[in-house]
């Protein structure tokens, strides 16, 4: 019977309520913001108390789980206070806005009785499961080069309503650490971890209002030599469906939504994509449920949760060796 807390409750909260509400057994028993507009909101709509400090919230509550729902730069240390208290934590994206905190976090959770996963979500959508599951499975051979693409689209609006995610400060990038980021990791996670980036982030259409980049392109070397090139953007003036398609000896395999397999004996496979209904954007894909409802199917058990602050730093490695080839005078600001 977990007991589960949230803390952070703007956009992406919605999901993890409607996650948790989900969940047999599991009882919301607290909510925490910062914000006393939106704390004093979540706290009535979902009648439970508020909190304004995180560790007030922990002492008093002690809850088995929380969810870090904050702005990126504000990952690390309320994980970091759940996790020294023994606490489980999911945590969304990316790990930290930092290195430094993202390292921190992946200590704190090595030296902790309890788990933490960081919602990469996206894994778990069926046709990404299906792909990465059938690539790692060796039948198609050896995998020779991928791509990726996140061509999306935002608006001034969108970073006006909450400033920390156009500065470096708030959201320790743009783009890719808040966007292309689930792409970038789904690339990495069937490539395996580059052993190389070459990469460049630019900003060319939201200058007006944002410090961070909205624009990238990388090229990617893995360790069995082959390439993976990654191009996204927030200029496009739609939300595109993203691409990850991957060329192996004997089949190319092409994500759209659904994924589509041409294996080189001319046979054609689909595997389609569930369709889902959620309370969060499109954009944001059908599988946060099916993630939070694993997380929490493994509470208890031995080890780290797969998703872990480890797997999850080998993305955030690749985005900000790229802001360092980037902004070279500003190395220390951006990494
Ligand atoms: N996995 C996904 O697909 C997905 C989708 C959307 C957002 N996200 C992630 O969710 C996180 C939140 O994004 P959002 O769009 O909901 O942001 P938001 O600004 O709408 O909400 C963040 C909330 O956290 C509160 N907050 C800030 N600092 C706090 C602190 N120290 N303690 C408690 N509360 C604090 C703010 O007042 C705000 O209400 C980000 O990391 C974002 O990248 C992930």
């Amino acid at each position: 019977m977990p007991r589960v807390a949230v803390i952070g409750c703007g956009d992406v909260a919605t999901v993890h309520f409607e996650a948790i509400a989900a969940i047999e057994g599991a009882e919301l028993v607290a909510v925490c913001d910062t914000d006393p507009g939106r704390l004093a909101e979540a706290s009535v709509a979902r009648g439970v108390p508020g909190y304004a400090d995180v560790a007030a919230m922990l002492d008093e509550v002690r809850p088995d789980v929380v969810h870090v729902c904050t702005p990126h730069n504000q990952h690390a240390d309320p994980a970091i206070a759940a996790l020294e208290r023994g606490i489980n934590v999911i945590s969304e994206k990316p790990l930290a806005s930092t290195l430094a905190d993202g390292e921190r976090l992946a200590a704190a959770a090595a030296a902790s009785s309890a788990r933490i996963g960081v919602c990469f979500q996206n894994r778990y959508n069926q046709a990404v499961a299906a792909m990465a599951q059938r690539l790692a499975s060796g039948e198609f051979g050896e995998i020779l080069g991928g791509s990726g693409t996140v061509m999306w689209s935002r608006d001034a609006g969108y970073y006006l309503n909450r400033p920390w995610r156009g500065s470096w400060e708030g959201g320790g990038g743009g783009l890719l650490m808040n966007q292309a980021i689930h792409t970038l990791d789904l690339l990495q996670w069937m490539m395996g971890e580059p052993t190389s980036v070459s990469g460049h982030a630019a900003t060319h259409a939201l200058g007006a209002t944002i410090d961070v980049e909205d624009t990238a392109e990388l090229v990617l070397t893995h360790a069995n030599g082959a390439r993976s090139v990654f191009y996204a953007t927030l200029a496009n003036s739609v939300n595109a469906p993203i691409t990850v398609d991957i060329v192996a000896e004997k089949a190319t395999l092409h994500l759209r939504g659904d994924l589509a397999i041409t294996h080189s004996d001319g046979r054609e496979e689909v595997v389609q994509e569930r369709r889902a209904e959620s309370g969060g954007r499109d954009y944001w894909g059908v599988s946060h449920q099916l993630y939070i409802a694993d997380f929490y199917s493994q509470l208890g058990q031995d080890g780290p949760f797969w998703i872990n602050p480890d797997e999850a730093l080998k993305t955030l490695r690749i985005i900000k060796d790229v802001y360092a080839q980037s902004y070279p005078d500003r190395v220390a600001e951006v990494s």
